[in-house]
């Protein structure tokens, strides 16, 4: 069911069925989530159930902001380390997710077992709004991976989700999401901060707020700690997605000629095609604009039954690199 999160009372019914326990899927600025109480195990079980999602892969824990978010982040984690703190100042409520060192014994299943929890504080009004209303109730949290069956593409509004779980899950609705890929990812629970999944914050902007260069996860000798987001084929549409140059995509157009179908083309380049069944679709020449398409664009294509994407690789420029990432990982799969 979907109900308009901007209506006071469906955030007091999601809070009321998250504070039983139950699952709720919430908007934020990334992606939807699909959320439980952080600090009850069983709810959180819930969530690997509906996702199919392996019970040692660990997830997000969305706090609000202001006071109760302070009393959130304690409760959840231990003490941030100065260049922790600098992110939260820089970044919070926005997508950015912070990886710190867990206080024991609470957030066990959504941390996957882990020593380590992930954090975020959404600036979507109604995920506030929701993470507040939780917080009056007891709720200190939600752990929220995005809100789609393992290893498929997020989603961006409320249809997509309704799309992946059926009626049987509570859906509030926030409009389509406004940045349209993940939050970026920061490690900081290994005394320097490494980048474990790009994002709309840029590293030059984090680099800028901390003041010290990220490390990335491949340089560190530490064993990397499980990250489904960072799995090589992820983020997979059901058609084959190939990255490629605006020339080698415009020779295969060529070559398939008026026989072309079932093939979908995304380029920032102007490419042609003889045949009427070739669906031809303009990429916008910015990353922010690119990105908020990205999986919904994907999901159309998939809609239409092609076979093939063919996606023009972005540039190599740090704007770029959130989406790049999750062009390559479908790309991958
Ligand atoms: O924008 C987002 O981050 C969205 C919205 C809903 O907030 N959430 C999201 O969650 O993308 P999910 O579970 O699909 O991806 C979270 C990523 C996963 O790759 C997970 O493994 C990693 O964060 N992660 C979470 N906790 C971690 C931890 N303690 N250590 C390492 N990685 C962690
Ligand atoms: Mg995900």
């Amino acid at each position: 069911m979907i109900l308009d999160g901007r209506a006071p009372d469906a955030i007091a019914e999601a809070a009321r069925v998250l504070r039983a326990g139950g699952l709720v899927a919430f908007p934020t600025e990334t992606v939807y989530g699909l959320g439980a109480d952080a600090s009850s195990d069983t709810a959180v079980a819930g969530i690997f159930v509906a996702k199919g999602r392996p019970a040692d892969h660990p997830l997000i824990v969305h706090v609000a902001a202001g006071a109760k978010g302070a009393q959130a982040l304690s409760r959840f984690a231990q003490p941030l380390p100065p260049f922790a703190q600098k992110l939260v100042q820089a970044f919070w409520p926005g997508p950015l997710t912070l990886i710190v060192t867990r206080q024991p014994g609470v957030g066990t299943a959504a941390a996957g077992g882990q020593d380590t929890i992930g954090l975020r504080c959404p600036a979507h009004p109604v995920a506030q709004a929701l993470l507040e209303a939780c917080a009056e109730q007891g709720v200190p949290g939600l752990a929220g991976p995005s809100a789609n069956r393992f290893g498929r593409v997020s989603p961006t509004t409320a249809q997509h989700v309704h799309d992946e779980f059926g009626d049987a899950l509570l859906v509030v609705d926030g409009g389509a999401c406004e940045v349209g890929i993940e939050s970026t990812i920061v490690d900081c629970s290994r005394g320097a901060p490494v980048l474990l999944r790009p994002g709309l914050i840029t590293r030059d902007q984090i680099e800028a707020a901390v003041g010290e260069p990220l490390r990335d996860r491949e340089v560190l000798d530490t064993p990397d700690p499980r990250a489904s987001g960072t799995l090589e084929a992820h983020y997979a549409p059901d058609a084959k997605v190939r990255l490629m140059d605006p020339k080698a995509i415009q020779t295969g157009l060529d070559v398939l000629g008026a026989n072309a179908a079932h093939i979908a083309v995304w380029t920032r380049s102007n490419v042609r095609s003889r045949s009427q069944r070739v669906l031809l679709r303009r990429m916008p020449d910015d990353a922010a604009a690119t990105a908020q398409q990205l999986f919904a664009v994907l999901r159309e294509f998939d809609a239409q039954g092609v076979k093939l994407i063919w996606v023009e690789t972005p540039p190599d420029t740090p704007e770029w690199e959130g989406v790049k990432d999750r062009l390559q990982r479908a790309a991958a799969a």
